[in-house]
């Protein structure tokens, strides 16, 4: 099938295809691990309905715009913003491919990270001291050497092409990803002690919503976990053919993170609950994921912890693989409709510069969590207040494009109104709350 626009660009082979590239991008470690840990710390069941919430006014409405954006243009960012809004736009097509060079810089040495996980439950045993371990590979020579093998794995993948490299990837990986983590939290339910976990995670607690701080939390995580702000789904929807219903794709879309998300809390809770180790959830840093867990798989003990171990920091790998791929598709993309490069040559060049900006934050954890906190948080939201004011403002016909492959526009002249003027009050409340925070962390690091 090649009736994309225009097809020398490439295009998804199916539906389902589609559905799972955007569902691999959107599911990682912001599933695994920030979002059961938010729910947990910010009123459990009840911040889970602020999510649900956040999904609905801000998640959703940018990921129709996303994908309206790219599928009406068949464009890479630039190009697109361009197209549709003329040359000043450029810009703002620049700031994703930053947010995507300084979010795939860190994010691909935490992968780097869950590989050398992987490859000790593998090879040699369980992890008997994991702040010693975490302590002794987290930065230096072996998390520079895991972090480029992982970029090599995900620009060897982005280099194979839209359908051969991603889409298949990504229809082999996910359906995976699905049955280990729901086989992990049915796992964890048997456990003798696990009961509490469950409290912990999900105990309502209504109060905690009341800040704003909180409100901001929820809006900072629907957009990285739909990976949203930074073009990664307006690239993916450029390769759509026209008569797709976008509004029900990206629903499946979020609907499968948000459902992920939630099973990884019902997987991790419960398990370190029943270990007894409870005491040492409170390091909210990514650190914990590294440290207590591994810790609790070492409590299992034998030949089932490391089983687990070894499941369990895989699909954590898939996960994080599947996110890098999108991430460095967005920088490619445009390497290759902007500066005309061949995919595989961008895909190299790209792909290296990128482990190049991501080594030191394999030297040092400090440069890490400055990148976490400005791009992954504040250029973000900054990326989606544009992308909303954009489509809200400056873009023909929005609303007709969305509501191509649907029956009525009905659907689509709702979104506008709520793109035009409840996500921007609401990104912009959001970008004070963030932008007060990374100062904070800065601060705190120099
Ligand atoms: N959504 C991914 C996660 O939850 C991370 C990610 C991939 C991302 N691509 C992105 C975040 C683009 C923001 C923008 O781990």
């Amino acid at each position: 099938m090649s009736a994309a626009p225009p097809s020398s660009r490439g295009s998804w082979g199916s539906q389902f295809g589609f559905i799972m590239a955007a569902v691999g991008s959107a599911i990682g470690l912001g599933n695994m691990w920030r979002f059961p840990y938010q729910m947990a710390e910010n009123g459990g069941a009840a911040f889970l309905i602020l999510y649900l919430g956040m999904v609905l006014l801000v998640g959703l409405p940018i990921l129709f715009a996303e994908f309206a954006i790219g599928r009406g243009s068949g464009k890479s960012p630039i190009d697109a913003l361009i197209h549709f809004g003329g040359e000043k736009w450029k810009v703002l097509g620049m700031l994703f491919v930053v947010s995507g060079f300084l979010i795939l810089a860190y994010y691909a040495v935490i992968s780097g990270w869950l590989m050398t996980y992987t490859y000790i439950y593998l090879f040699e045993g369980s992890i008997g001291d994991p702040g010693g371990t975490f302590e002794a590979y987290s930065t230096g020579p072996i998390a520079i050497f895991t972090l480029l093998l992982f970029m090599v794995m995900t620009l060897g993948i982005v280099a194979g092409g839209v359908e051969k490299g991603i889409e298949r990837t990504s229809v082999w990986l996910m359906p995976i990803l699905f049955i280990v983590v729901a086989g992990m939290a049915i796992y964890a339910a048997f456990l003798s002690g696990s009961g509490p976990g469950y409290t912990y995670f999900l105990q309502p607690d209504f109060g905690d919503l009341l800040s704003l701080d909180v409100l901001a939390s929820a809006a900072g995580q629907a957009f990285f976990s739909l990976s949203l702000g930074m073009g990664a789904m307006l690239t993916y929807a450029s390769y759509l053919q026209r008569k797709e219903n976008l509004p029900k794709t990206g629903l499946q879309v979020a609907g499968i993170d948000v459902g992920v998300s939630f099973v990884a809390g019902l997987m991790v809770f419960p398990l370190i609950f029943a270990l007894g180790l409870q005491g040492q959830v409170g390091e909210s840093t990514v650190g914990a994921l590294f440290i207590t867990l591994p810790q609790a798989f070492s409590e299992i003990g034998g030949f089932t912890g490391r089983f687990i171990g070894i499941v369990f920091f895989s699909a954590l790998f898939v996960g994080a693989l599947t996110s890098a791929i999108s991430l460095l598709e967005v920088v490619v993309s445009t390497a290759v409709d902007t500066l005309k490069w061949t995919r595989k040559q961008a895909s190299l060049v790209m792909g290296l510069a990128i482990t190049a900006v991501g080594i030191p934050c394999a030297i040092n954890l400090n440069v890490l969590t400055i990148y976490d906190t400005i791009a992954g948080e504040v250029f973000l939201i900054i990326g989606g207040l544009f992308i909303a004011i954009f489509v809200g403002w400056v873009m023909k016909d929005p609303v007709g494009e969305l509501a191509k492959g649907m029956k009525s526009d009905r659907f689509s002249l709702q979104w506008i109104k709520v793109i035009r003027y409840v996500v921007p009050p609401l990104l912009i409340m959001a970008l004070a709350v963030q932008v007060m925070k990374t100062i904070r962390v800065i601060a705190g690091i120099f």
